[in-house]
């Protein structure tokens, strides 16, 4: 059964949104609540057959008395003429852009030192170059003049994101770009927030992770303060609300929706070693070896 949006029906007719990454996992529950809610989506991402495909099946969705409509457009949101001809696309078509949600990204698992140049950069030109992007497109083609509301979609990167660095600097660094561009862009009546998902599982955020995925989900539900993983729909809410008029006062702030998980145990295991610096000499390292090794003065 699909969920129902807990927002009032057609609090978004008439809007049109432009969700990238729309066509899977949290950007398509983003799409297809929106829709739901009354407004026009245009889905983006670089597969243009699948693009189709999902949007085929949420037009099928759409009410006939509903002014929502869904436009997929194909867009590698690293290559800034595509991100261009996507925003001027859609202002030919529907002659506005009323919201922007950043969704489309993509990291793989590596750890830093098995990373190369051409890996890292790519991770920072989709997550932080792509957002970029994008932003600054609608801004300068519509929001600027009209005004709107932006929404980033970032990660649970606050602990710093072992096993997937570079994704972690990508989005704390789209968390500050968030905060630039609410300040940069508030006299237009652009309101510019973050939202920061904890482990969100999807059937596609499983595939992308090959066979590393049913455990990479299964093991990490112990970390979470929930004892469950989230669902994208869990994460659409979050972002309706904050393109709504309910968030009329809210800009510049990155929302956790992570059921408290960035502030508890991480999943990064450290080995026992003894590779650290030796603590300096002195009485309170002689009671902590007294403490920890209290045979040795046998
Ligand atoms: N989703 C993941 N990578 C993307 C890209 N380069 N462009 C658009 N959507 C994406």
């Amino acid at each position: 059964m699909a969920a129902v949006s807990v927002f009032k029906p057609g609090l978004f007719n008439q809007k049109v949104a432009v969700v990238t990454g729309g066509g899977t996992g949290i950007g398509k529950a983003i799409s297809t609540e929106l829709l739901e809610l009354g407004c026009s989506v245009v889905i983006s991402s670089r597969n243009a057959e699948r693009l189709q495909k999902v949007a085929k099946e949420m037009r099928q969705k759409i009410p006939a008395s509903s002014p929502a409509s869904v436009t997929p457009v194909p867009c590698n949101i690293r290559n800034e003429e595509e991100v261009n001809n996507l925003v001027s696309s859609v202002l030919r078509q529907y002659g506005r852009i009323d919201y922007l949600v950043n969704n489309g990204g993509g990291q793989f698992s590596s750890p830093v030192e098995n990373m190369t140049s051409k890996g890292w950069k790519a991770v920072i030109d989709t997550n932080l170059t792509g957002t970029f992007h994008c932003c600054k497109e609608v801004y300068t083609a519509y929001m600027k003049k009209h005004g709107g509301v932006i929404v980033n979609i970032i990660a649970d990167m606050w602990k710093g994101f072992p096993g997937m660095a570079h994704t972690g600097a990508a989005r704390a660094a789209v968390d500050n770009l968030t905060k630039s561009l609410a300040i940069e862009w508030a006299s237009s009546g652009v309101r510019v927030n973050a939202v920061a998902p904890g482990t969100i599982f999807s059937k596609t955020a499983m595939e992308n992770y090959k066979e590393l995925g049913p455990h990479l989900f299964k093991t990490s539900v112990p970390f979470s303060p929930a004892k469950r993983l989230g669902v994208p729909e869990e994460i659409s809410s979050v972002v309706c609300f904050l393109l709504s008029p309910a968030a009329s006062f809210i800009s510049g702030a990155t929302l956790k929706v992570d059921a408290g998980q960035s502030l508890y145990r991480t999943m990064w295991e450290i080995p026992d070693h003894q590779a650290w610096p030796e603590a300096p000499e002195g009485e309170n390292l002689v009671a902590l070896k007294e403490l920890l090794e209290p045979q040795s003065k046998l």
